[in-house]
C-alpha cells in the first residue's frame, strides 16, 4: 500500500512588510506533530490546505503562532465578511454565553426570533419569512424539500428539481445530488431521475449563454416544463466566481411563473456583502422565491436560513420542519452583531469600491500570464482565475496548486484551487480589506505565477 506525504511542504518566500511576514518554513517546525496527528485521527479528506496552522485572526489578516502573518483573501471559505475575529462579534457571543442560555431546540427565544425578523426586515418582498439552521447544506436541502412539496401540491409527478452543471450546493445527499459534479456524487451510486442539470451559462466553458440551452437541455431529457418544481442556482457559481447574464435569469424568472415553478437562489456564498450588494441576486434584477443563506451570515459560528414565501414557507405543520439547533441563541447573537456591524461600517459599499481595485489589479497584474489564465471572474470581492494548459482551455489543476502553495509561502492565504478541474484560484477576502492589501495580495499571486512559470 503506498502512503501519501502527511503534508506537502510549501516553498518559502521570507517576506516582511506591513501586511505580511513569513520567517520559518512552512510548515512551521513545531506544527509538524500537529500535522501528523491530524493525519492519523482525522479523515484524510480533512487533508488538502496548505500546511499552516491558524492560530489567530483578526480583520483581514491569519498568524499563526511562530511568527508568520498572511494577508487572507480566504475569509476561512468565505465566511468571515465583517472581518476575522471582530470585537462586536466577540462580545455579542461572550454576552449571550455569559447570560446563560447556551441552547433553546424550538422553544421560542429572543435571538432566534430576533435573527429572523431582522432577516426579514433586510430581505426584498416577497422573502419574508425565515427558517434558522445550521449550515449551508440544511438549508439547500430545505430547499429542496420545499420546492418538491410545492410542486406535489400542484400535481403529484411535478417533482423534478432543475439544476446546473458544475454547481456545487452542499455535501449531504440532497445536496450533492442537485449538485453538478458528477464525481461528488459518484459515491451515491444511482442518481434521482427527478434531480437533473443543465449547462450553466458562464460565458467561458459554455459559451452559448441563452436561455435557449436550458429549454433545449429540458426537452432532450424528455422533461416537461410541467413536470418541474424548482430550479435552484449559486448566485454565481462558486467553483468559478462566475455569473450567469442577467438576461438568461431575467427568461428564467420568466419561465418558472410560466410553468408555475419555484425559483431557489443557493446565496450561500453570494450574500452579505460579497458581491458589494447585500444579496447577490441583486445583479441580476429578479427576484427568488426562496433562497438559502450561510457563510457570511455570522462571519463566525455555525448559522444558516432559508429566506422566502410565506406561503412557501408555511407549507409544513408545526413539528415537520425543524433542526435540533436551529437559531441556537449563541450562533443568532453572533450572526445579528455581524449584520449590524456589516451595515454601520457600510462594508458592503466598501466591498463594491474595493471590488474594482480587486479586478482592475487581477487583470493588470495577471497580464503577463493570460496564456494560462482562461478567464477571471467574479463581482465586488470574489473572484475565480481559471487556470488553463494552454488554448484548449483544458484546467490545469498542477499550476493553479503551485501558484497557491507559492503565494501562501509569500504570506497571501488561500484556499486549495476549487472548480472545474480542481484549477481555478478563488479569491475572497473580508469586506473590511483595504486597498493597499488587495494591491498586494495581487502582487504575491502575479509573483506566484512567475515563479511557477520560469
Ligand atoms: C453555494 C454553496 N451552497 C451550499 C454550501 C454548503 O454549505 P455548508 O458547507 O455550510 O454545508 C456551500 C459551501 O461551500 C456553497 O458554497
Amino acid at each position: 500500500m503506498t502512503t501519501s506525504p502527511v503534508f506537502e511542504e510549501l516553498p518559502i518566500h521570507p517576506v516582511d512588510t506591513r501586511l505580511r511576514r513569513i520567517v520559518t518554513p512552512l510548515p512551521a517546525p513545531e506544527t509538524r506533530s500537529l500535522l501528523e496527528t491530524s493525519a492519523r485521527v482525522e479523515p484524510r479528506s480533512m487533508g488538502g490546505q496548505p500546511p499552516v496552522v491558524w492560530d489567530r485572526a483578526e480583520g483581514f489578516n491569519v498568524f499563526d503562532a511562530y511568527g508568520n502573518k498572511w494577508i487572507d483573501f480566504s475569509s476561512g471559505v468565505l465566511v468571515t465578511n465583517a472581518g476575522h475575529g471582530r470585537r462586536e462579534i466577540q462580545d455579542a457571543i461572550i454576552t449571550q454565553a455569559q447570560h446563560g442560555l447556551l441552547h433553546n431546540y424550538c422553544f421560542p427565544s429572543h435571538h432566534r426570533i430576533d435573527l429572523a425578523r431582522r432577516l426579514t426586515e433586510l430581505a426584498p418582498e416577497p422573502l419574508k419569512k425565515a427558517f434558522l439552521i445550521s449550515t449551508g447544506s440544511e438549508a439547500t436541502e430545505c430547499a429542496v424539500k420545499l420546492m418538491r412539496t410545492h410542486g406535489r401540491q400542484v400535481t403529484d409527478d411535478k417533482t423534478v428539481i432543475v439544476s446546473y452543471s458544475n454547481a456545487f450546493h452542499g455535501r449531504t445527499m440532497g445536496a450533492q445530488m442537485i449538485g453538478g459534479i458528477p464525481l461528488l456524487k459518484e459515491w451515491i451510486g444511482y442518481m434521482d431521475p427527478g434531480m437533473v442539470q443543465v449547462p450553466f451559462p458562464d460565458g467561458f466553458r459554455c459559451q452559448d449563454t441563452s436561455f435557449a440551452v436550458f429549454e433545449e437541455s429540458l426537452a432532450k431529457m424528455a422533461i416537461d416544463p410541467r413536470r418541474v418544481a424548482g430550479v435552484i442556482t449559486e448566485t454565481y457559481q462558486g467553483g468559478g466566481a462566475s455569473f450567469a447574464p442577467p438576461e438568461y435569469i431575467a427568461r428564467l424568472r420568466e419561465w418558472c411563473d410560466q410553468w408555475n415553478v419555484l425559483l431557489t437562489f443557493d446565496e450561500v456564498q453570494a450574500a452579505f456583502g460579497r458581491c458589494g450588494r447585500q444579496w447577490g441576486f441583486e445583479h441580476y434584477g429578479v427576484m427568488p422565491d426562496l433562497m438559502c443563506l450561510g457563510k457570511g451570515i455570522s462571519s463566525s459560528l455555525p448559522v444558516a436560513a432559508v429566506v422566502g414565501r410565506p406561503d412557501v414557507m408555511d407549507l409544513f405543520p408545526p413539528g415537520s420542519m425543524t433542526s435540533t439547533h436551529t437559531g441556537n441563541p449563541i450562533c443568532c447573537a453572533a450572526a445579528l452583531a455581524n449584520i449590524e456591524l456589516i451595515l454601520k461600517e457600510r462594508l458592503i459599499e466598501k466591498a463594491a469600491c474595493t471590488g474594482e481595485v480587486l479586478h482592475k489589479e487581477l487583470w493588470k497584474q495577471l497580464k503577463p500570464f493570460d496564456a494560462r489564465i482562461g478567464a477571471i471572474h467574479g463581482k465586488g470581492l470574489v473572484a475565480g482565475v481559471h487556470v488553463i494548459k494552454d488554448d484548449s482551455l483544458a484546467p490545469d489543476r498542477d499550476l493553479a496548486h503551485k501558484v497557491v502553495w507559492n503565494a501562501v509561502g509569500r504570506g497571501l492565504m488561500l484556499f486549495s484551487p476549487v472548480g472545474v478541474g480542481g484549477a481555478t484560484i478563488k479569491i475572497c477576502p473580508p469586506l473590511c480589506i483595504t486597498e493597499e492589501a488587495i494591491i498586494e495580495g495581487v502582487s504575491a499571486i502575479a509573483d506566484a505565477f512567475k515563479d511557477c512559470l520560469s
